[in-house]
């Protein structure tokens, strides 16, 4: 039976999962009776001499538009190591410690809230018969399972908001402007705001790119008499003959980190069109500060419902966001794939269709081997 429950939080921080751990303790404590114990930096607080601390009701005042995490994150970490060919070990000595120290603070299930590295912790704490419901978060809104996850909109806001203005001081000075936001496999935050923020060009991982295609964009709007261009970029996106760019590549504690591809493009069109050319990346920006409306109640419908799910007995499942309600999924079914912009779907079609180009070529703008626009 489970009477006490801990709460992590693993990985990146977003917007919305402070508003989870006060919508899960307000639940636990408020409607079953439970204790709640918040474990510090990721699973990390279960090693060593733990870092934990009860959480009631009165702790989690105020939470509700509080961006990052009460409890702290890691997105590095003893839980999960990488050989330099990319394969994943889970050192049986930590785990071994980490179930003695659950076992020490009379912690008998944990609500993990993170992506896809710390469910894949959470799949094993689970395969150790510990009790676990996962909360999905990832401002990339790319775990497969659920349509949404928490902080993805407030991202999206924050990534438009920056193309609006973006566009008012391109077109004042007549420049192309890039922008670089996050999305290391999956180009969601690219795709949804370059589509909301009116972008003349996208760049995502699931579309690689020609360079020439993107310069030729930029000249073909200057004959059309835009003598701006805005073109927003995934991190993760990269050059049909290129890879992806990286700043850091980790190592075995430390995952790769992506970046440079705003400069990298912005040289290049400055080279290629003689046009101006400036960049700026967004960065965390996307990930700190308050959620927005939107987040805020998902993250609290998520918080709520994986309480319920484990007085239900519910074990080793993740909440899932699908056709408007939330249901649970199994963890393993959680990790076993990532979402990404399927190349021929709607929303690419969308965009493609109101004239924003992929840096790509586009098959199905020819009909009978004509181009359908050819105007400006
Ligand atoms: O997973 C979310 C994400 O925002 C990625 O898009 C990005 O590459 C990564 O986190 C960066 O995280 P950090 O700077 O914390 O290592």
């Amino acid at each position: 039976m489970v009477r006490t429950i801990g709460l992590v939080t693993g990985g990146g921080d977003a917007p919305g999962l402070n508003a989870v751990i006060r919508a899960a303790v307000k639940t636990a404590v408020g409607e079953y009776g439970l204790r709640v114990i918040g474990i510090e930096d990721s699973f990390e607080g279960l090693l060593d001499s733990t870092l934990t601390r009860e959480l009631r009701p009165k702790d989690v005042r105020g939470l509700l538009p509080r961006g990052g995490t009460i409890l702290g994150t890691r997105n590095r970490g003893h839980f999960i190591e990488r050989t330099p060919d990319g394969e994943q070990i889970k050192p049986e000595a930590i785990y071994k410690e980490a179930l003695a120290n659950l076992e020490q603070r009379g912690i008998d299930g944990l609500i993990v809230l993170g992506g896809e590295g710390t469910l894949e912790i959470a799949a094993e704490f689970h395969r150790l018969g510990v009790p676990i419901i996962g909360v999905p978060k990832t401002i990339d809104n790319d775990l497969a399972a659920t349509e949404l996850t928490f902080g993805f909109a407030t991202a999206l806001d924050i990534a438009t908001e920056a193309l609006d203005r973006l566009h008012t001081t391109a077109e004042s000075h007549d420049r192309v402007m890039v922008l670089e936001v996050m999305g290391r496999h999956a180009g969601w935050i690219a795709l949804h705001s370059g589509i909301a923020g009116g972008a003349d060009v996208i760049l995502i991982p699931e579309i690689p790119y020609s360079m020439e295609i993107v310069a030729e964009k930029v000249r073909e709007r200057e004959r059309c008499g835009s003598d701006f261009s805005i073109i927003v970029a995934a991190e993760g996106a990269r050059e049909a003959v290129g890879t992806q760019l990286y700043i850091d590549k980790g190592d075995k504690h430390r995952p790769a980190r992506l970046g440079g591809i705003a400069s990298r493009c912005s040289s290049e069109i400055e080279q290629m069109t003689g046009k101006e050319t400036r960049y700026v990346v967004l960065g965390h920006l996307q990930r700190g500060g308050r959620p927005n409306a939107f987040d805020r109640m998902l993250a609290t419908n998520f918080g709520s419902c994986a309480v319920r799910a484990f007085m239900r007995g519910e074990r080793g499942v993740m909440v899932a966001l699908q056709a408007a309600q939330i249901v649970t999924v199994p963890l393993a079914e959680a990790i076993a794939k990532i979402k990404t912009v399927p190349p021929d779907g709607q929303l690419v079609r969308t965009a493609r269709n109101t004239g924003i180009s992929f840096g790509a070529p586009d098959e199905a703008k020819y009909h009978e081997g004509k181009a359908r626009y050819t105007d400006c």
